[in-house]
């Protein structure tokens, strides 16, 4: 807009503008400071009845924000995660989904919404000039601010209307109960998962190559075979969680040469079966030296004695392997007489 389109009322100050607020009444000045308008009093500032309709209203919104998210959570309990509904023009959508955001946003909504209204009809609107200053502030202007502060408190009438303080501290302070809950999805507690395995008593022992079970006969002395749990099909949906713990290796040593009596005693014919997971980090461990009876993990060179109960005598890793107890049946096939007494792979879930 030019100046000549500016009505000349638009940009002259008024009188009143110009005796409360210094402006420069120069007629034909386009830049001229036009001031501050008028101050007109609200209705609220006038009429103690309005501005009491006016607490009331917000206090009204900030407490449908409380109940948008205490229906919120309702919603996140109650809901199940697969249900579908229709909701006009929207189609078919998750129950759960437009329950969640339909009460989280109402919540967000009326505190903000609430705070508008609380700030047009209840704080003081009267607009101030603030002249630029220095960034570094004396202190003499620090205690305005503090008393400016203090008199933006005063004006808000926080103090003098507790129903509106009261209720927006209540929204303020349930709002965030809504993110908590979803924490709910950072899935369920491992619980015995990975303190167990699916190697039970009587399972026999499997040959991972052939896929049959295997006899005392079928492993030789020096040989390193590698077995999993009868039942346990590859490329079923559970086999790669399963296997994932409960891969052994066994190897046959002359009974003489097992040091560890424990080992001696779950040990058959001195076929000795050893979790195959490395307690260092959980690689698979591959390397068997015949003549001295260790195992290497390739990941970090953790070294296991295997006729001495599996202790770690090199690298990184915490503790020995656990030793899976093992016998034959009657048919004469290699089973196993339980579960692993500790859990398998890396250390710390033992000593959590
Ligand atoms: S995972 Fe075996 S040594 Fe690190």
């Amino acid at each position: 807009m030019s100046s000549q389109e500016i009505p000349e009322d638009k940009h002259l100050p008024s009188e009143q503008g110009d005796a409360h607020h210094g402006g420069v009444a120069v007629a034909d000045d386009p830049f001229a400071d036009p001031g501050l308008p008028v101050h007109k009093p609200r209705i609220q500032d006038i009429d103690d009845r309005a501005a009491k309709r006016s607490e009331r209203t917000v206090a009204m919104l900030f407490t449908v924000s409380m109940l948008a998210t205490i229906a919120f959570i309702a919603a996140y309990v109650a809901i199940p995660v697969d249900k579908i509904v229709y909701i006009f023009p929207l189609g078919k959508v998750s129950a759960l989904n437009f329950a969640l955001g339909l009460t989280l946003g109402t919540a967000l909504f009326c505190i903000g919404a609430g705070a508008v209204h609380w700030a047009r009809t209840l704080m003081s609107d009267v607009e101030v000039a603030d002249d630029r200053h220095p960034i570094a502030a004396p202190a003499e202007v620090k205690a305005k601010v503090m008393s400016d502060f203090a008199a933006g408190a005063e004006e808000s009438a926080i103090g003098r209307r507790p129903l509106i303080r009261n209720t927006l501290l209540g929204a303020l302070a349930m709002v965030p109960l809504s993110g908590l809950v979803l924490l709910r999805d950072l899935g369920p507690l491992p619980e015995e998962k990975l303190r167990k395995t699916v190697w039970a008593k009587g399972k026999l022992l499997i040959n991972q190559n052939t896929g049959e079970p295997l006899r005392p006969e079928d492993v030789q002395v020096g040989s390193l075979t590698f077995v999993q749990p009868e039942g346990l099909e590859e490329g079923s949906h559970e086999f790669l969680t399963e296997i994932a713990k409960a891969a052994v290796m066994i190897v046959r040593i002359q009974p003489e040469d097992i040091k560890d009596k424990r080992e001696l005693e779950w040990s058959h014919d001195g076929i000795v079966a050893y979790s195959k997971i490395c307690t260092h980090v959980g690689c698979p461990i591959s390397l068997y030296e015949q003549q001295t009876h260790h195992v290497l993990c390739p990941c970090h060179q953790s070294t296991f004695d295997l006729s001495d109960g599996a202790r770690v005598i090199f690298g990184p890793a915490g503790h020995a392997l656990p030793q899976l107890r093992i016998g034959v049946n009657g048919e004469g096939f290699l089973e196993a007489l339980g579960d692993f007494e500790e859990p398998v792979g890396p250390a710390f879930w033992e000593r959590g």
